[in-house]
């Protein structure tokens, strides 16, 4: 573990020409403030000097830690529609609060039904702030549990305590990609196959999830929660019922696993494709209930979805698939950064990765949309996604999601490993769900759209198909 005590920490807008500097070797990873993408580096003195000399870094930060607190923490907030900003109060109190939060945390450390509630340590140091983003270093249990008390629009993220490489997607992973796009065409085949994606179940295995069928008995998928549990071994259980030989992976004490599936290739290949969302969830403060309908219960019928589609049709993969719901998505990526970091530890063929997080809000008057990420996400496989909707859902209006949501879920995990990787979401443009990290995300109400979540469920489909090969 590092001491943080006279740590010098820089935040700089990211750009690749940072790494050919001796900045590359104390890189923390890459975090979100308003539209701007940044690099945190932790640099010893005389690299932070002979950088400083030679680049006009005026929008650069630089702070140095005085205390010795172990964990350091990025938080920031969400760009929503401004109809949703009229909920809650400004940034500055709003942070404000959230500091008192963490000072005095354990009235609030047992919402969202934790099963682990680890005793907080009440110290904080803020390294870095802005109008929409701060970085802080607090004790590692405090941490582990922060998503439990910050402003609703707000995400955090754990930043790794030792340095990290910056692995950009190599042009050689990019071979398989742009062959699927250059040889994409109508397929009536998958056409049928992807239309059969039924919605009937998907209202069951929704309800399921969210406890709405009054059966399940989960109250709330918070990653801690006995509710989360129940979920990973439900999934389980239906993606070994499609063919899929599963796993539950453990991967932090306390957090409920990532459910990774696989099915078998028919060709002997190392070439994999990985389809995804995130099953755990979060509530309101003060709530036990954390349904989790849209997010990320959506994206998690999605790929359910798919499965019962592959078992229905009785599909052979040319190549691998993988079937990924991960979990301590909320708490910042967990689950996938330790899913795709053994991926590179074992220098998988991961060729293709598309992550579901939000698809069933669809705002009044506004037509059933995809958003994809203009930035965090690799552009060929984004232009795939795109390509492949206006094939197979054409009813679908494509655009770009706002910069902040396009970081912020499990696909960037892949990315930072040098994956190709995207996201897809419900919109194009911020979020607009009122029920967004709100204990009253549940699947029975006005704006979540069953039809959307099916039209973009065929494209993810039709992308694995496409991109995996397959014989009926
Ligand atoms: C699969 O291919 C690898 C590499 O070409 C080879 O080493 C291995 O023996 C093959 N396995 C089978 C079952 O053919
Ligand atoms: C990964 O899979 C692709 C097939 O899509 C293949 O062309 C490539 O050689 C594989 N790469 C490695 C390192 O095995």
């Amino acid at each position: 573990m590092i001491s943080l005590a006279g740590t010098l920490l820089l935040v700089v807008p990211f750009a690749p020409s940072l790494f050919d500097s001796c900045l590359s070797s104390s890189y923390h990873g890459n975090f979100i403030d308003g539209q701007t993408v940044n690099s945190l580096f932790l640099p010893n003195i005389a690299c932070l000097d002979s950088w400083s000399s030679q680049t006009l870094a005026s929008s650069a930060s630089i702070a140095e830690a005085k205390h010795d607190i172990h964990q350091l923490v990025w938080v920031q907030q969400e760009v929503v529609e401004p109809s949703l900003l009229a909920q809650i109060q400004s940034f500055r109190p709003e942070f404000d609060s959230f500091l008192q939060r963490l000072v005095t945390p354990k009235r609030v450390a047992r919402e969202q039904d934790i099963l682990v509630a680890p005793d907080r340590d009440s110290e904080y140091e803020l390294l870095y702030r802005t109008s929409t983003a701060a970085l802080l270093s607090v004790s590692e249990s405090t941490a582990r549990t922060i998503d439990t008390i910050l402003p609703r629009f707000w995400k955090s993220y754990l930043v790794s305590s030792s340095p990290v490489d910056y692995i950009p997607v190599p042009d050689e992973a990019l071979k398989h990609v742009k062959e699927v796009l250059s040889n994409l065409r109508f397929n009536p085949e998958i056409a049928a196959i992807v239309d059969s994606i039924s919605v009937p179940q998907m209202i069951n295995d929704i309800r399921f999830l969210t406890g709405e069928d009054g059966v399940s008995g989960i109250m709330s998928r918070h990653s801690f929660a006995d509710g989360s549990l129940t979920a990973a071994n439900w999934l389980k259980a239906r993606f070994e019922d499609s063919g899929a030989t599963c796993e539950l992976q453990s991967f932090l004490a306390g957090f409920s696993p990532n459910v990774i599936c696989a099915y078998p290739s028919t060709t002997n290949t190392t070439a994999t494709t990985v389809v995804s969302a995130h099953y755990d969830s979060r509530g309101s403060f003060g709530s036990t209930r954390a349904p989790g309908g849209d997010d990320d219960g959506s994206g998690t019928i999605a790929i359910l979805a798919i499965a019962r589609a592959i078992a229905r049709r009785g599909i052979k993969f040319n190549s691998n698939v993988q079937i990924a719901a991960f979990s301590g998505e909320e708490q910042g990526l967990l689950g996938s950064r330790a899913y795709a970091r053994k991926m590179r530890e074992i220098d998988a063929n991961i060729t293709v990765v598309i992550q579901a997080d939000m698809l069933g809000y669809r705002a009044d008057g506004e037509p059933a949309q995809l958003g994809l990420p203009e930035t965090i996400g690799t552009p060929e496989v984004t232009q795939l996604v795109a390509s492949v909707s206006a094939i197979y859902s054409p009813e679908l209006r494509v655009g770009y999601t706002a910069v902040s949501r396009t970081c912020c879920s499990d696909h960037q995990s892949f990315i930072e490993q040098g994956f190709p990787a995207t996201q897809i979401f419900e919109r194009a443009g911020p979020i607009a769900d009122p029920m967004y990290h709100n204990s009253g995300d549940l699947s029975d109400r006005e704006g979540y759209d069953f039809g959307q979540i099916k039209s973009i469920a065929k494209v993810q489909l039709a992308t694995l198909l496409h991109s995996a090969g397959y014989e009926v």
